[in-house]
């Protein structure tokens, strides 16, 4: 029993004016005390246990974030580096992309400059031809005859100076592929781009593959004008779109593949200005208007479980070697970074449109 209650029982124990039944009484209220005084005693003791473990719980786990942060920190920095390594990973395969596709172009290309050359050439030889003719006629003094041929020549030079300009732009142009993209927007006759796009990309694929034939078919609406946009750029986006036709319509041949006897591979480029009151697409809403160019093909066209995939980098079904599986990426990241969509609508055994849609300042 508690020291201080025992003295307490001793002096009523002693005391000579208590009866018996009142010391028991007194002794058993002391007991009830010092019974309740332990226990009270007994949980102050466990709750400073508690507050105890509790303290060294918590400094645990401080101890523990401080680690997790610490962890997180070395994480971020790991992070921090590969986005580093991945962007200058992506800088490389974009060049390599467009290096591959400037591949593809080049056949185009040297067949584009091989007819200007050819005037050139005959041009030259002819005029040369008739200025012997001249001096032999300015010998015999036939002056008006010589006049006459000279007037000839100076047409021939004409000639040869446009086709030579010709050549001039089909280089340039060809320059202005390869070059590192300017970023700038420009006024930009998209008509006459995929025009050339188109050309390019058919003589390229013909010059690798001579079997190789389909028909052309352009639809460009005049109206179009100058749009601003970054002409390498959209170049590459119409480019991709087109080649990727050209493909699946060559996999449709020979016959009896996929095609029929009758087939008739066919890509079709189709410019369109959405005028704001044709209730075309854009005009509803604050009177923004689109330009929109579509590569249709009648291809084999895309299975419905792929379609989702096809604007991942990487994604291709062509055999290695022969696609990289960025070209529709590229092209998603192009036309969104013009404010544009690029949309695909396809039906299998029919072909596919690729639509961009860019939207006109
Ligand atoms: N016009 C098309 N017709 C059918 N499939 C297409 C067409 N264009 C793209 N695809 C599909 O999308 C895939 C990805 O195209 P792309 O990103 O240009 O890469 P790549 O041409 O290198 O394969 C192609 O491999 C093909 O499966
Ligand atoms: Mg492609």
């Amino acid at each position: 029993m508690n020291q201080h209650l025992q003295v307490l029982l001793t002096f009523f124990q002693d005391s000579p004016h208590l009866s018996p039944e009142e010391k028991a009484t007194l002794l058993k209220s002391l007991k009830d005390v010092d019974k309740d005084l332990e226990i009270a005693l007994f949980k102050l003791d466990r709750t400073e246990k508690v507050k105890r473990t509790t303290a060294i719980l918590l400094e645990e786990t401080i101890e523990e974030l401080e680690n997790k942060r610490k962890a997180i920190e070395e994480t971020n920095a790991a992070l921090s580096r590969s986005l580093d390594e991945l962007k200058a990973a992506q800088t490389q395969l974009i060049q390599s992309e467009k290096m591959a596709s400037l591949g593809e172009l080049t056949a185009g290309i040297a067949h584009e400059i091989q007819n200007p050359l050819n005037f050139v050439n005959n041009f030259s030889e002819v005029s040369a031809e008739l200025l012997d003719e001249m001096k032999d006629e300015l010998a015999k003094g036939n002056t008006q005859d010589a006049m006459d041929m000279a007037e000839d020549i100076k047409q021939n030079l004409q000639k040869i100076l446009i086709h030579g300009k010709r050549a001039d732009g089909i280089v340039k142009g060809m320059l202005q592929h390869s070059r590192k993209s300017t970023g700038q927007k420009e006024p930009t006759d998209i008509n006459a781009l995929a025009d050339e796009y188109l050309r390019l990309a058919y003589h390229g694929i013909r010059a690798k593959d001579n079997s190789f034939n389909a028909t052309l078919k352009t639809d460009f609406d005049p109206a179009i004008g100058l749009i601003n946009v970054i002409p390498q750029d959209i170049g590459r986006v119409i480019l991709n779109l087109i080649t990727n036709a050209f493909y699946a319509v060559s996999t449709m041949t020979p016959y009896p593949l996929k095609g029929g006897p009758d087939y008739q591979p066919t890509v079709t480029v189709t410019t369109k200005y959405q005028h704001p009151l044709s209730g075309g697409r854009g005009s509803e809403e604050s009177g923004v208007q689109w330009v929109t160019i579509s590569v249709s093909d009648n291809g084999p066209g895309i299975p419905s479980h792929i379609l989702d995939k096809i604007f991942q980098p990487f994604f291709t079904t062509k055999p290695t070697g022969q696609g990289t599986g960025l070209g529709l990426s590229l092209s998603y990241d192009i036309v969104k970074a013009h404010g544009g969509e690029l949309k695909v609508e396809t039906k299998e055994g029919e072909g596919s449109v690729f639509t961009i849609q860019l939207p006109v300042s």
